[in-house]
């Protein structure tokens, strides 16, 4: 009987053997564009051929799908009322890439418990086997079901803008983690910039608050740009790595998987200097 018990239990234990890298990206403030830097950071890695997974962790305002223009059958609510397995509402956007849906307009799913979020914990250790990479995309705000996924996650990737508001949530959100949570391996995105120095002086700003503060620094990762495009894309909801790969956003997120995964994603910064190495053989 115990050799049964023992049995199963190396089974449960083999199944849920993982090799993988998860990375939460938070804020604090909302709008800051988290969503569509995972969405398209995912697809880039889905393209060098990294198995990327997608959690939308936005749990009732859930947006990964529509940024995507896909349509989902079911969501991780189904998961937790209605006897679905987590692999039943994954959703493969190519071979390299896959999302789990959270269900939109769901109140029931905004306000879990923590036995529930323990449960979603537990079965998603099941499908995340073959998976390099899980990205989980919180929402906005501090509430429970945003730290409890970031404390559970090793890597916290923290985007703030040049908005004073967004860089005083950006370091409420820090504070918090550092300090409650004892996270060490926390990074600094900034977004929305209207050139390099603003975005390097946005991160220099927060980097100082929390040497002032906290007494500890964090690495940033990089920085993006506006880009009249982005918006552009989500109307259409495509993805602009994919439909225009050289953009000043795309580039960004270039530039970033090059910096956080050490991976060496081609950055074709300028169509002109491009042509130009074209002509003389670069
Ligand atoms: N670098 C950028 N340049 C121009 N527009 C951007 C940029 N980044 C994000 N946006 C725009 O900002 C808006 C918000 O982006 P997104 O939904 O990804 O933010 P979020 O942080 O996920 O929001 P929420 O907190 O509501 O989940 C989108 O309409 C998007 O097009
Ligand atoms: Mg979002």
């Amino acid at each position: 009987m115990a050799d049964q018990a023992d049995k199963l239990r190396k089974m449960v234990d083999e199944k849920k053997k993982t090799k993988y890298r998860a990375i939460a990206l938070t804020s604090g403030k909302g709008g800051v564009g988290k969503t569509n830097i995972v969405v398209n950071v995912a697809y880039l890695l889905s393209t060098i051929g990294k198995k990327v997974m997608v959690f939308d962790a936005d749990l009732g305002l859930a947006n990964v799908d529509i940024l995507m223009g896909i349509k989902t059958k079911y969501s991780l609510l189904d998961v937790i009322k209605n006897g679905k397995k987590m692999s039943d509402i994954i959703v493969k956007v190519n071979d390299n890439f896959s999302i789990i849906p959270a269900g939109s307009g769901v109140e029931e799913i905004a306000n879990i418990t923590e036995p529930i979020f323990t449960k979603i914990k537990d079965e998603l250790a099941y499908v995340i086997k073959d998976v390099d990479i899980l990205l989980i995309d919180t929402g906005a705000g501090i509430s429970k079901k945003v730290t409890f996924f970031l404390k559970n996650t090793e890597e916290i990737v923290v985007i703030a803008t040049p908005e004073p508001t967004s860089i005083a949530d950006a370091y409420a959100m820090i504070k918090i983690m550092s300090t409650n949570y004892n996270k060490e391996n926390i990074k600094i995105f900034v977004n929305m910039a209207k050139n390099e120095l603003e975005a390097q002086s946005i991160a220099n700003n927060l980097n100082n608050i929390c040497k002032k503060f906290l007494k500890k620094e964090f690495k940033i990762i990089g920085y993006a740009l506006n880009d009249k495009k982005l918006p552009v894309s989500v109307k259409r909801q495509k993805l602009i790595a994919q439909t225009n790969p050289n953009s000043v956003f795309s580039v960004s997120m270039k530039k970033m998987i090059n910096n956080l995964f050490k991976e060496n994603i081609k950055v074709n910064e300028n169509p002109i200097a491009r042509f130009f190495a074209s002509i003389f053989g670069g």
